[in-house]
């Protein structure tokens, strides 16, 4: 298949109402979206990301008046969070409505719903005139594409079109947090912090007795992994030099000799770049990448989230 490539939000819609796989961006990394009532097209996105079966997709609103054909009930704590961060990184699993297809959330009773910020997301799913169910635009098991090259990357000539705009802002996914119980779980943490949902709700915690973890099929998964081996050290004098050697944290290592560097001036900078790291290493030929931890607060707690599953094997 000819994979398109555009920067019309119109022109992209028009090949998701035909039935096609639209990739485009969002706030936090590109989607690969279908029409969420077209089980076919559903379909297509878990063979063009060669995705398992079982983990469900997020379904994308670009407006409120789109709820109501997507889910069922409203809890209390979705619509105080959804005041909070609507739009925003932020998807919430609520109780799914009966006639969306089962595919979309891989037979569970609830969907995740979202509703992007990005102006070019906005403008895309304004115009496809259906909720947008999308994963990441990546393969399955590589990093998520903060960039419309790298979803090139990944799934040129599986896709209809590809909605190019500028790298993505946050660069980790949005935050998944579970509404269909008593209090609010986070089951993915991401874009928007532990502390932002509680100044909000507080009782708002990270799901983690393994009842809860079930809630999230995805993180069961491998994920975000580049092919190289990925480190965690505390200091870059933790880190040995050398050609296929690099190094990514908000420290520079002293010694020379490391293959690729990429200093990072904040942890929201360190989280923007971490991905496309990933992605440059692997095509440097870099055999072992040196992360820098950082502390586990505010989006400190995704950033570890993920170099923790990158170094899963
Ligand atoms: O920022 C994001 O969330 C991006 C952009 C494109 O919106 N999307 C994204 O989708 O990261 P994906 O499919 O790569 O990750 C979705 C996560 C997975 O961990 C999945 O298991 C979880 O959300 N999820 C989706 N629906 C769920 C549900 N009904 N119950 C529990 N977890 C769900
Ligand atoms: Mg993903």
């Amino acid at each position: 298949m000819e994979t398109r490539y555009t920067d019309q939000p119109e022109e992209a819609a028009a090949w998701l109402r035909a039935g096609e796989l639209v990739a485009f961006p969002t706030e936090t990394v590109y989607g690969l979206g279908a029409d969420a009532f077209n089980p076919d097209a559903l379909g297509r996105i878990f063979l063009a990301k060669e995705r398992p079966a079982d983990n469900p997709l997020i379904v994308h609103l670009a407006h409120r008046d789109q709820l109501d054909a997507v889910v069922s009930a409203l809890p209390a704590t979705a619509i105080v969070l959804m005041e909070a961060f609507f739009p925003g990184p932020l998807t919430l699993v609520l109780p799914r409505h009966p006639r969306l297809p089962t595919v979309v959330s891989a037979g569970l009773p609830t969907v995740g719903i979202r509703m992007p910020q990005h102006p070019v997301a906005q403008a895309f799913l304004h115009a496809c005139h259906t909720p947008v169910a999308a994963p990441s635009a990546n393969r399955s098991g590589r990093p998520s594409p903060t960039t419309w090259q790298a979803v090139r990357a990944d799934l040129d000539g599986r896709i209809a079109c590809i909605l190019t705009g500028p790298p993505t802002a946050v660069g980790l996914e949005s935050t998944v947090v579970d509404c269909t119980g008593r209090i609010p779980l986070v089951l993915r943490t991401g874009a928007i912090a532990l502390e932002q949902l509680q100044a909000v709700w507080p009782e708002t915690r990270l799901a983690t007795a393994p009842d809860e973890l079930r809630r999230s099929p995805g993180t069961r998964h491998r994920h975000y992994a580049p092919r190289a081996l990925v480190r965690l050290v505390d200091h870059p004098g933790d880190a040995q030099p050398g050609a296929t050697h690099a190094w990514i944290g908000l420290d520079v290592p002293d010694a020379p000799g490391f293959g690729l560097v990429q200093p990072c001036d904040s942890v929201a900078d360190y989280a923007r770049r971490l991905f496309d790291f990933f992605r440059r290493c692997d095509a440097a030929g870099i055999a072992v990448i040196f992360c820098q931890r950082v502390p586990t607060e505010g989006l400190g707690l995704a950033l570890m989230d993920r170099l923790a599953r990158a170094t899963l094997r």
